[in-house]
């Protein structure tokens, strides 16, 4: 049913396919080539165009190659994404220019924009607010939960001095665990009981080091029981369902902030101060008692976000989950940026968990997150969380901005712009007499079609 050129170790893998069409067994064994041309045989029908493209995005430098190769596993080439740099951002008086990995065409634009506005009105202010990560043991106890305390005091101590060679080298640097608690859910879920644990990660994102403990935690916290004479037969077995960090991290906070007077908001594209702060704070409001506003509202704070996470090799997926949930810890989903005006003084801000690093991870290993963290002046957690709440500050000012006075699709449209005339093929001549052209008139899809139209032959 598929050939396969070549390596006959394919075709005596073939015998052990199993037997639902397209599917495969042992592909991860397969060597990079075997599994491509697996998956040329099973799913493309032009195998030689679809094997040039997968080529074509290796790196030249095989050590190099190897490198992205190893980070996960099946790989078979690199997906690519632009890195790109929003410079002049004045925090706390530093000046950085930050790096954004991301895909969607105005959003580097946009926040450079917004880092030159205020650069010229005092910059962003940013503050750490606290540090603290979560971790916990998920477990079912049958039994008396006044027993399970009593046990759970008594070894709280062991808890903690059988992670002691985990520990060491952070307890060192200052941080490591800093509680255990013992928390009763069994009115959500009979039996069902935690040790939630806080713990203090400096520069590292922390998720290895936490759950190796939380791992440990669990190990002690079983055996430990078992020999617990307070407890009968039944409450000696405890099931440990799970032991994990969670990606909720509200203590883990930063807040970052602009103000000016609002005569000073006037600017070639603020005419009127007094009416855009007015109407920019109304927008802000919507966002935050309309839920369907706010998630679109924050995922346009997440387009700044998630690029520089991404750049700095920190994992945006986490990132995503906590400002989420954080967005919707009042019971509704809600805006996490936040303006008032007072006494004349215009003021924007916002307020995010985010569990960075700085250190360890794809930061050590990753030669383009090196590049970013260095372009970043090596940052520590607690810098990057500042950058990183201000990256979004700066994008959601950016967006509200433009909603609020010409529309969202003007700017928008400019930056695709290139999209659409590289889907056409553009050559660079024709690339110039077109921005040329739609400097003065309106970008939308068929009139891009349609100007192509009318300069080619
Ligand atoms: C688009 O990626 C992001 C925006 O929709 C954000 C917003 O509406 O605030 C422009």
């Amino acid at each position: 049913m598929h050939t396969f050129y070549g390596n006959p170790s394919i075709f005596v893998f073939l015998k052990i396919k199993t037997n639902m069409p397209n599917t495969i067994s042992g592909f991860s064994k397969l060597s990079k080539s075997e599994k491509i041309e697996w998956l040329l045989n099973t799913y493309f029908t032009d195998k030689n165009s679809a094997r040039t493209l997968v080529q074509q995005y290796w790196n030249s430098d095989d050590k190099l190659q190897k490198l992205h190769d190893e980070f996960i596993e099946n790989t078979i080439t690199n997906y690519y994404l632009p890195l790109g740099v929003a410079p002049n951002f004045l925090i706390n008086e530093t000046t950085y220019a930050i790096p954004m990995a991301i895909e969607e065409s105005s959003v580097v634009a946009a926040a450079s924009k917004a880092a030159k506005f205020w650069l010229d009105r005092g910059g962003f202010k940013a503050e750490v607010l606290s540090t603290e990560k979560i971790g916990q043991v998920h477990f079912i106890f049958k039994g008396d939960f006044n027993k399970l305390e009593e046990f759970f005091n008594l070894i709280k101590p062991k808890l903690i001095s059988d992670t002691a060679s985990m520990t060491k080298s952070m307890e060192r640097r200052g941080g490591g665990i800093l509680d255990i608690e013992l928390r009763n859910k069994s009115e959500d879920l009979p039996n069902y009981y935690q040790l939630h644990a806080t713990f203090e990660t400096l520069d590292a994102m922390g998720a290895n080091f936490i759950n190796t403990c939380l791992e440990q935690f669990a190990t002690t916290f079983k055996n430990e029981a078992l020999q617990f004479e307070g407890f009968n037969d039944e409450e000696r077995h405890i099931t440990v369902v799970m032991s994990i960090l969670s990606n909720y991290v509200p203590q883990c906070l930063v807040r970052a902030e602009v103000s000016c007077p609002i005569e000073d908001l006037k600017s070639k594209d603020i005419l009127n101060p007094e009416e855009f702060a007015q109407k920019f704070k109304q927008a802000v409001t919507i966002a935050e008692i309309e839920p369907y506003r706010a998630v679109t509202h924050n995922k346009g704070i997440m387009n700044g976000i998630d690029a520089v996470v991404l750049a700095t090799g920190n994992d945006f997926r986490a990132v995503e989950a906590g400002v989420h949930a954080y967005a919707a810890k009042d019971g509704s989903y809600s805006s996490l940026t936040h303006c008032s005006i007072d006494d004349g003084i215009f003021k924007f801000w916002i307020e995010i968990p985010l569990a960075l690093g700085t250190v360890g991870g794809l930061t050590n290993l990753h030669p383009l997150v090196k590049f970013s963290l260095e372009m970043l002046q090596k940052p520590t957690a607690k810098d990057l969380m500042k950058i990183v709440a201000v990256a979004g500050l700066a994008q959601n000012f950016g967006a509200v901005k433009s909603l609020t006075t010409t529309g969202i699709q003007e700017g928008h449209m400019k930056m695709h712009l290139m999209n659409i005339l590289n889907q056409f093929e553009a050559t660079e001549n024709e690339k110039v007499m077109l921005v040329e052209h739609f400097k003065t008139n309106v970008v939308t899809h068929s009139a891009v079609v349609e100007a192509i139209k009318n300069i080619r032959p």
